[in-house]
């Protein structure tokens, strides 16, 4: 784990309220995997006292992408940076995807900027995998595609594709994998977790999800992102033991 300062070298509207920021920081790309992530102290004054934790969405060479939604004051100030600007990053935490295993197609399975962890997994991917990645939104402006491949969609108004959410859609389209081994990657809203992670215990499907909560250290000082285990008798860290996790080891 290391603190870098990191350049702005690029900032980007991808979809209206979401931004794509690229920083130098070679210290941790050369370190970072796919579904692990990074708090970043989004100002230089006390304001806001508490980092913010992003995924990482990207690595290009010495250069981080992170993909984020503006939610409150923290997200406000990290869109209003410019190329220049120095942020302070820590990272990388917590534990990522683990992709190599037998299996032959990997499905990626995102809830509006539930894809921001995924552009770097799909490009981590070995290259005998095949991939096919939902995406689901709230109406056509909030579908974010960026760094997908072969893309189905869904939005809740029904603007775009089939109209519901993305994990009634891949339930519908399930069978087309069936024969096939499959390997899902989600990330998204906690209803839409919670819907897959049923679905896919029940057919025992092999499913990781990549879960959020309120954090503040980021690597299991604080005790402040508990999340219930299965059995609900204890818990894990968010922040240590994920945010990406089994989808049998925890309760949503
Ligand atoms: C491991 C991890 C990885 C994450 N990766 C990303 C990422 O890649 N991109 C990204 O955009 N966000 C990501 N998040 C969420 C991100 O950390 C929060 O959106 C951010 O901390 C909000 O800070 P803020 O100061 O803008 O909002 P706050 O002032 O902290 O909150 C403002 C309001 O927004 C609500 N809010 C905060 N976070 C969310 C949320 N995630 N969804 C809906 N409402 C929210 C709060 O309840 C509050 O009402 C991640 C969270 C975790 C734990
Ligand atoms: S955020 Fe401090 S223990 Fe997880």
């Amino acid at each position: 784990m290391y603190i870098e300062k990191a350049r702005v070298d690029s900032i980007q509207t991808l979809v209206p309220n979401t931004y794509l920021l690229k920083v130098f920081s070679p210290l941790i790309a050369s370190k970072i995997k796919p579904g692990q992530f990074c708090n970043i102290k989004v100002s230089e004054t006390d304001y806001p006292l508490l980092r913010r934790p992003f995924s990482i969405c990207e690595v290009d060479g010495n250069y981080l992408h992170f993909m984020f939604d503006v939610h409150g004051e923290g997200t406000r100030i990290l869109s209003s940076k410019i190329i220049g600007d120095e942020i302070d990053i820590l990272g990388p935490l917590g534990k990522g995807f683990t992709y190599d295993g037998v299996y032959k197609t990997a499905i990626i399975i995102a809830g509006g900027i539930g894809a921001a962890p995924f552009p770097y997994l799909v490009e981590s991917l070995p290259k005998d995998k095949e991939v096919h990645c939902y995406i689901g939104g709230r109406s056509k402006n909030n579908i974010i595609d960026y760094g997908m491949k072969n893309i189905s969609v869904s939005t809740d108004d029904g603007s775009l594709g089939y109209k519901g959410t993305i994990v009634e859609l891949f339930k519908q389209e399930y069978e087309k994998f069936k024969k096939d081994s499959v390997s899902i990657f989600a990330c998204g809203p906690n209803p839409i977790l919670k819907a897959l992670q049923e679905f896919t215990i029940a057919k025992n499907i092999d499913c990781q999800i990549s879960t959020e909560c309120a954090m503040a250290c980021g690597f299991g000082i604080c005790q402040g992102c508990p999340i219930d285990n299965a059995d609900g008798d204890g818990y894990y860290l968010v922040c240590k033991d994920g945010p990406v996790f089994d989808a049998r080891m925890v309760r949503l």
